[in-house]
């Protein structure tokens, strides 16, 4: 089994970097044979989706030849493609910033999108082609947000993404509240990192 733990953000004593480490110290402990691999995305290289990775995309997709600079271009976005593709579980760690993902996490959810390898078009529109993944979304957020909160675009946009690829065995762990409500913030994180635990347990 081969699971992979992507961590967006760079803040340090964070919440999500909390959540992150009660997930995968408890997923460790209890998965020993377990293929492990963590990928922080704040120490990547990780260039935004633009007209030179689009015709880049199309012209790996054909087959036709890549100069240098291109082929650098393709390297990076095949290896984060390949290294999703291989994983069977995936954990995403992301705080809520400015009301939606770190651009980092949206750079990256940008180059999983490749006809063919994670979804197709059909005439019924398209349809996802990694059914059997299994997710779970680590998010902390300093307010509370109701789950049809359309101003909340962080969990709806990842959970948005991932069925696009057809990957719709998602848990969330979502810590919310500990900045609008300083008094209990203590509390509410705890029992987040709880819950975290808790869910790693059976991923
Ligand atoms: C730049 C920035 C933007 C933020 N935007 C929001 C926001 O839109 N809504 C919200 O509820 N909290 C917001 N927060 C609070 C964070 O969601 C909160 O601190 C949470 O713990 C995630 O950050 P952390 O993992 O770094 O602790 C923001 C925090 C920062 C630093």
């Amino acid at each position: 089994m081969e699971t992979l733990f992507v961590k967006a953000n760079d803040r340090e004593n964070s919440v999500t970097g909390l959540l992150y480490e009660a997930f995968i110290s408890t997923y460790k402990a209890l998965n020993p044979n377990d293929s492990i691999v963590e990928l922080d995305l704040f120490q990547e290289h990780m260039p935004y989706l633009n007209a030179l990775m689009i015709e880049v995309n199309y012209k790996a997709a054909q087959g036709i030849p890549l100069s240098i600079s291109e082929e650098e271009v393709n390297h990076i976005v095949k290896r984060h493609l390949n290294q999703f593709l291989a994983a069977d579980k995936i954990v995403f760690a992301f705080p809520l910033w400015n009301l939606t993902v770190p651009a980092v996490l949206h750079t990256y959810l940008d180059y999983l999108h490749h006809p063919r390898k994670t979804f197709t078009y059909t005439e019924e529109g398209l349809v996802g082609l990694l059914p059997n993944k299994k997710v779970a979304l680590l998010n902390a957020r300093g307010g509370v947000y109701a789950e049809d909160d359309r101003s909340e675009m962080a969990v709806s946009f990842v959970k948005n993404h991932l069925n696009v690829f057809g990957i719709t065995d998602i848990t969330t762990v979502i810590i919310e509240g500990h900045n609008q409500f300083p008094d209990r913030s203590e509390t509410i994180i705890q029992k987040g990192l709880q819950k975290a635990k808790q869910v790693a347990k059976t991923f």
